[in-house]
């Protein structure tokens, strides 16, 4: 049941309702075409930006209390329900399938499941955004830390095993990004001219 639920909520996509209600516009046919925070800041500004990032942080977060509250508990749910809520964020089925890169969502996830090494793996990656400019930078250095922290800090195995399938998911979704990372082209953080 909370897999189900952290299904169906994470296909809710704030980002394309933040397009269509904003500006009328399918968030995925403008900047990079995803449907993600960091496009919704490219496209339709700081304020829509902020609140979607929010809000796909919160999805994440709701998605493992609800798995936490209903099984009273059981980690192995927890983790299973943050997998569902991401899941849905990417491949949404009240739009067609096509989502984020689920970044926003990993966030609330991995700091309800392993807080400490989520902060120390988003205090990284935010100086690495800061530096670079790249949003996509720090999403896939995030990812990848995560393991590393969570594993170096003693986390349970299933939250482990959670942190290398997000990962895996991150990397796979941010496949065009890592190609234009390295030629050079990627988008920094407020060029509003998308490659
Ligand atoms: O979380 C998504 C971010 O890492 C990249 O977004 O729109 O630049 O592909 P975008």
């Amino acid at each position: 049941m909370s897999l189900l639920i952290g299904y169906l909520l994470g296909s809710i996509s704030f980002s394309f309702l933040a397009g269509k209600l904003l500006k009328g516009i399918d968030i995925r046919q403008h900047g990079s075409g995803n449907a993600g925070a960091t496009n919704t800041l490219r496209v339709l500004g700081k304020g829509p930006g902020i609140a979607v990032l929010l809000l796909d942080v919160l999805k994440g977060i709701a998605a493992v209390w609800i798995g936490n509250a209903l099984s009273g508990g059981d980690t192995l749910i927890m983790v299973l329900s943050g997998v569902s809520v991401i899941i849905g964020h990417n491949w949404p089925v009240f739009f067609g399938f096509k989502g984020g890169k689920g970044i926003a969502t990993t966030i609330g996830v991995m700091a309800t499941l392993a807080f400490l090494p989520s902060l120390f793996a988003g205090l990284i990656a935010i100086a690495a955004i800061v530096f670079t400019r790249y949003v996509s930078l720090g999403s896939l250095l995030f990812t990848a830390l995560l393991p590393l922290f969570i594993w170096g800090m003693d986390r349970s195995v299933e939250v482990l095993v959670l942190s290398l399938l997000l990962f895996v998911f991150a990397w796979v979704k941010h496949r065009t990004n890592i190609v234009k990372l390295l030629q050079g082209k990627e988008n920094k953080l407020g060029s509003k001219k998308p490659s």
